[in-house]
């Protein structure tokens, strides 16, 4: 079979899922009694759950709970009915008006398999991490629904993203594709994003649940985390994601938990997803991640994923009805698996409004989407003797290494989103999985040059050193830029490859500039050389654009570290590279700038960091209780001369922490230059208390808590206290 684009009307694939699913008892009983399709079911999600469930037979029950992978691979051939190099399809049932389930990677828009041999020319919004920069809900939302909308036109109704593992390994090479270390700002984020991806009325799914936090060994290596220390982190952190969120499913992931699988752990499946989260969705595997047929089912895993890429099929019908038939997995059990499959699709709009491939994709607004997403991400790590922005009569500028001349980077992996027309830099290796490398054709250099026609803007690749040191000579402003690749299935060293070639034009120029693409936190040994620091990340499709736009500052940079950045690895809780086996965080919830704090650390960085072209001062804090929680309410002045964003963020502080302060709320506000405005930032209580794992619930100590409003988490600008009484929220406390 070959892999060209099979466009396929929904009636035509509903008919060959009925030849494929129908089972003759299923006809027999069509015959009996009336059939009510789904689509004429009345009632809530769950009642019409329930009436789809009373008229299935157990073969369609039971198909119902795996899917195949959506491309060729090896000797495997992908249904027909698959989208054209997708990540998944499940199997619909024609006699029931259920639609086939199409799955499509992720995270930064419609990703096709890197395998295929055509790929789909989609909207790629700059990495999760960048997005994450922009501390803008506004923004996550506006790029989901735009991921999901271009989803819906290619005929998907599952999208495999929000990814919400924490960073605590600045070497994990999917670190890109997550919203960095904190549970607050990364859950908050990436609910926003799932949120607007099912605002078109697809499923959008929360993963890798959890704690897949470093690639290295991902099948098999074992997170052991405490398991108050895992709840006030990354399990927190996809907590909020959901209360904003609300993902129809939840990709569980590769690795192990204290011991067992991901997705065969009944703490993290049933006990703490569905009995204290009251989360109604389903649960999904990722793509070669079940390991059993009962353990899993009985754990709370409700769909197989990707038959076909593995060999493995544990919830193939013959299997389950195995499973059956020993009495390893009751019958209700497979009722609720398939319920819970349905009740998403019935709340998620699947069967009331379907998909149907080829539809109009408005790329124009879409690149919009994505540039503004990336104008708001780009961090501007440092600028010393204004020499940022680029002044419009600079005479000579050097534009140096990273491609800069022909396009952006982009990470790696299933999440990998082609761009129209050609790669901007072909054949870098790898070539293929992990690869390609792929850069989207959106120039820094042509940007800038069209930004500063006066100026006279020169390029060389960087490979040859003196050569790239003798144009800096001859300029008034040199232009590093300097990029990590990155991608999914390998961990990566936090070392530039560009590092020498740093050093060798800022000792040529006083002037340079470096401009960074990178995965995450990187190691800068020559930052003191150089006056000024720009973190692009991965800038998506229009990434070329933002960046020059940043860099003469037609947009004033408002981005903030998600991350903290270490000087040294050192400084890390784990120093040595990423290993196999046990991965014992001994740090627990102590992740990244709680660490720095608690270990009384100077990062070369600070998570919330992040400068601007104007400045922004805080007054007038006061604090008052609200609910189960508190509200910061403090005033905000541009005082600079130009308009510019703040990402104003409250730290709270409480004795016997597991650091020093921890985010507690942030608000991203634009204001004209001289403008004040007065914010309210409310805190979520859960933040100001600890897991207590003996009487289950977030735990809050009666004393005094401090309050703090700052530019970033070490730099506070005005602090405040608040006495609170003893509270015990429980387990399924969730905001109103
Ligand atoms: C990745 C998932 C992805 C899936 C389908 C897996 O290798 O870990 O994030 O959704 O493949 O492409």
């Amino acid at each position: 079979m070959g892999s060209s684009f099979r466009a396929r009307s929904l009636r035509h694939v509903l008919a060959i899922s009925a030849l494929a699913m129908a089972a003759p008892l299923a006809a027999q009983q069509a015959a009996e009694a009336p059939v009510i399709l789904a689509a004429d079911t009345a009632g809530t999600p769950e009642e019409r759950a329930a009436s789809m469930l009373a008229q299935m037979t157990t073969d369609e029950k039971l198909g119902l709970l795996m899917g195949y992978f959506g491309n060729d691979f090896l000797q495997y051939e992908a249904p027909e009915e698959a989208r054209m190099g997708s990540a998944g399809y499940v199997p619909g049932i024609e006699r029931l008006g259920i639609p086939p389930q199409w799955q499509a990677d992720a995270g930064i828009g419609v990703a096709t398999q890197g395998g295929a041999e055509v790929k789909r020319a989609r909207t790629a919004l700059p990495s999760g991490i960048a997005t994450a920069a922009t501390w803008d809900r506004e923004l996550a939302f506006a790029g989901g629904a735009m991921i999901g909308r271009e989803a819906r036109a290619d005929g998907f109704n599952v999208l495999l993203g929000g990814s919400v593992n924490l960073l605590r390994e600045p070497r994990n090479g999917r670190n890109f594709e997550y919203a960095g270390e904190d549970p607050l700002l990364a859950g908050v984020m990436v609910g926003e994003q799932i949120a607007g991806v099912q605002s078109n009325g697809i499923i959008s799914t929360s993963k890798h649940y959890a704690v897949n936090d470093q690639e290295t060994d991902r099948g098999n290596g074992n997170s052991v985390i405490e398991e108050g220390a895992m709840r006030m982190s990354d399990l927190l952190a996809f907590q909020i994601a959901h209360e904003i969120g609300d993902p129809g499913s939840v990709m569980c992931a590769y690795n192990r938990v204290n011991g067992p699988h991901a997705c065969e752990h009944p703490f993290l499946l049933t006990q703490v997803l569905r009995d204290e989260w009251n989360w109604p969705g389903y649960v999904l595997s990722d793509w070669g991640a079940v390991h059993s047929t009962a353990a899993s089912a009985n754990a709370g895993l409700d769909q197989e994923s990707g038959y076909g890429l593995q060999r493995a099929a544990w919830f193939a019908a013959d299997k389950l009805q195995g499973a059956l038939d020993a009495g390893e997995i009751e019958k209700e059990r497979i009722d609720l698996m398939v319920g819970r499959i349905l009740r998403s699709m019935f709340a998620h709009g699947l069967i009331d409004d379907p998909v149907e491939e080829g539809q109009f994709i408005d790329f124009e607004t879409n690149r919009a989407v994505s540039q503004a997403d990336a104008e708001g991400g780009i961090v501007l790590l440092k600028n010393e003797g204004g020499v940022l922005p680029l002044l419009a009569n600079a005479r000579r500028i050097a534009v140096i290494g990273g491609h800069a001349d022909a396009g952006v980077l982009s990470g790696g992996g299933s999440s990998q989103v082609y761009p129209d027309g050609e790669n901007a830099v072909p054949g870098i290796e790898p070539t293929s999985w992990p690869g390609p490398v792929v850069y989207y054709p959106s120039s820094p250099l042509e940007e800038l040059r069209a930004l500063l026609p006066d100026t006279q803007i020169d390029y060389l690749d960087g490979t040859d050193h003196e050569a790239a040191a003798a144009l800096a000579n001859q300029a008034d402003v040199a232009i590093v830029f300097a990029n990590q690749w990155s991608s999914e299935s390998i961990d990566v060293s936090v070392h530039l490859d560009d590092d020498v070639l740093i050093e060798g034009v800022a000792n040529h120029n006083r002037n340079t500039v470096v401009v960074l693409q990178t995965n995450g936190p990187v190691l800068m040994p020559w930052a003191d050389k150089v006056p000024a620091i720009v973190e692009a990340w991965y800038p998506g499709r229009m990434g070329g654009a933002a960046i020059a736009n940043v860099l003469t500052g037609a947009v004033n940079p408002s981005g903030h570290l998600p991350a903290t950045f270490a000087r040294s690895l050192d400084q890390l809780p784990h120093p040595e590279d990423p290993q196999p086996g046990d991965v014992v965080y001994t740090e627990g919830a102590t992740v990244g700038y709680k660490w720095f704090d608690r270990e009384g650390l100077e990062p070369l960085f600070p998570f919330g960091h992040g400068l601007s072209y104007t400045e922004f001062d805080y007054s007038d804090l006061s604090l008052s209780r609200a609910g189960d929680g508190i509200v910061a309410t403090f005033r905000v002045t541009n005082s600079g001369d130009v308009a510019g964003a703040d990402a104003a963020q409250v730290y709270v502080s409480g004795e016997g922490w597991e650091a020093p302060r921890r985010l507690g709320g942030f608000a991203k506000l634009s204001l004209d230059a001289g403008e004040s405005r007065l914010v309210s930032v409310a805190v979520d209580p859960r933040l100001l208390a600890m897991w207590d794992t003996d009487n289950p619930g977030w735990n809050r100590a009666a004393g005094s808590y401090t309050v703090s409003v700052a530019e970033s988490s070490r730099d506070i600008a005005e602090s405040a206290q608040i006495t609170l009484p003893a509270r015990h929220l429980p387990p399924e406390w969730r905001p109103h």
